[in-house]
């Protein structure tokens, strides 16, 4: 069993939001920026969770809104917490690594922390064929900076992750990206508290 789904939203959020952690708030400040950068008409987040960033959604500028994630009870909640904020919020269950996306062509796609646990051919394959024209791929990668160690938040069940986790290389994901027909636009580097970073990476389609 992907050990994803093991996890309870509640500890992975208590975990990211540790402040020897910090990722949840800078995750969530990057989605800021990138609605306000892009202003998509459509967003999609693979591996949208809880729904992190998601309260910075201007249902005026950005009609639609997917969330992709392998964890039903991810997107139960999720759709608890958004549902009526966002006005058309499309939640699908789905395992990335065998199942196909469904049926959708969006101009914004999120990829926060999610290909450290997806192929990234296909994965980078499958995201292709659901942005429209022109549109954007962020994808954010996480480096650890040589600090190995899980920050100790307290949190036991996180731990489960490290068997899926594999730290991505920058320029190789930056080189298969190329290779599938993305142009990258944009490169910028954010530092947690516990020295490891998140490089974000904008692509054009
Ligand atoms: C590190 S979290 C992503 C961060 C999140 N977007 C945020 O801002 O907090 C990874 C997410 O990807 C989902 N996930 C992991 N493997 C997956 C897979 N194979 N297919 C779909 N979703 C997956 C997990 O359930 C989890 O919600």
């Amino acid at each position: 069993m992907n050990p994803w789904l093991k996890i309870p939203l509640k500890d992975y959020e208590k975990h990211m939001n540790h402040p020897l952690v910090g990722q949840l708030e800078l995750l969530s400040n990057l989605t800021k920026e990138k609605l306000q950068k892009y202003k998509p008409e459509s967003i999609a987040i693979l591996g949208v969770c809880g729904g992190n960033g998601l309260e910075h959604i201007n249902n005026s500028v950005t009609k639609t809104v997917i969330g992709i994630d392998i964890n039903q009870e991810y997107l139960d909640e999720c759709k608890n917490r958004y549902s009526t904020q966002i006005t058309n919020l499309k939640l699908f269950q789905c395992d990335l690594n065998t199942h196909e996306l469904p049926d959708f062509k969006a101009y914004l796609v999120m990829a926060s922390l999610i290909f450290e646990y997806i192929d990234i051919n296909t994965g980078l394959e499958k995201v292709y064929n659901c942005i429209s024209e022109n549109g954007i791929l962020i994808a954010i990668i996480q480096k650890n900076n040589n600090v190995t160690s899980v920050s100790p938040t307290g949190v036991e069940s996180v731990k489960e992750i490290g068997s899926v986790f594999k730290i991505l290389d920058e320029f190789e994901f930056e080189k298969i990206a190329k290779e599938k027909g993305f142009k990258l636009i944009s490169k910028t580097e954010h530092f947690l508290v516990n020295g490891k970073s998140f490089v974000c990476l904008d692509f054009q389609k």
